[in-house]
């Protein structure tokens, strides 16, 4: 285990499970069709890699970068999108692929960008989620992973500080680490 972390919360078996448990559902409900996976940057890379494998149908992958977090532990509500789409999703079944959904801003700026577009289905997958973060309504992921209580957390995609995203598993740091 990294030096800097205080427990595993989510081991790396774990999430190749929940990988595996929400590809069949996403390959079950979307039978016969042709899915966009939008995966948000930077943190959905692994999540994203280890899904995508796991879902058995034609898939189009996609990235986009919004920011509302400013290097710090805490969510402002501010989101500016950084890297748009290269593609014209219009008509396209899109599933947004997220690490984990806090407070769901930016989310919902995302959301209402591919509806805007016309996408005709806008669904998430996210292998986090935080509901006791969260301060939009409607933001409801259909594919989650596992639920996290209101504790910062790093690894397999997450950071802090841009650091700890290529641990195998999902951690909490130490406190002393956030002082340095
Ligand atoms: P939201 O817009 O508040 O839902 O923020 C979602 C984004 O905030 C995620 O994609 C992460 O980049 C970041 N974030 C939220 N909670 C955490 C956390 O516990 N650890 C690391 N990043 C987080």
């Amino acid at each position: 285990m990294n030096k800097d972390i205080e427990s595993i919360i989510v081991t790396s078996e774990e999430i190749a499970e929940i990988c595996k448990r929400l590809g069949q559902r996403i390959t079950n409900d979307y039978k016969g069709k042709e899915i966009v996976l939008i995966g948000l940057l930077n943190g959905s890379v692994p999540f994203m890699a280890s899904l995508m494998m796991e879902i058995d149908l034609p898939i189009q992958t996609e990235y986009m970068q919004a920011s509302s977090y400013h290097g710090g532990t805490s969510s402002s509500m501010l989101v500016q999108i950084k890297k748009d789409l290269d593609y014209n999703i219009s008509g396209k079944d899109v599933l947004i692929v997220e690490d984990i959904v806090d407070t769901g801003a930016t989310l919902q700026a995302i959301i209402e960008l591919l509806n805007n577009r016309g996408a005709k289905s806008v669904e998430i997958a996210c292998l986090l989620d935080k509901p006791t973060g969260r301060k939009v309504q409607g933001i409801n992921p259909k594919y989650i992973g596992t639920e996290v209580g209101n504790q910062f957390v790093v690894g397999f995609g997450l950071d802090y500080d841009e650091r700890y995203r290529n641990l195998k598993y999902v951690g909490i740091l130490k406190q002393e680490v956030y002082k340095k």
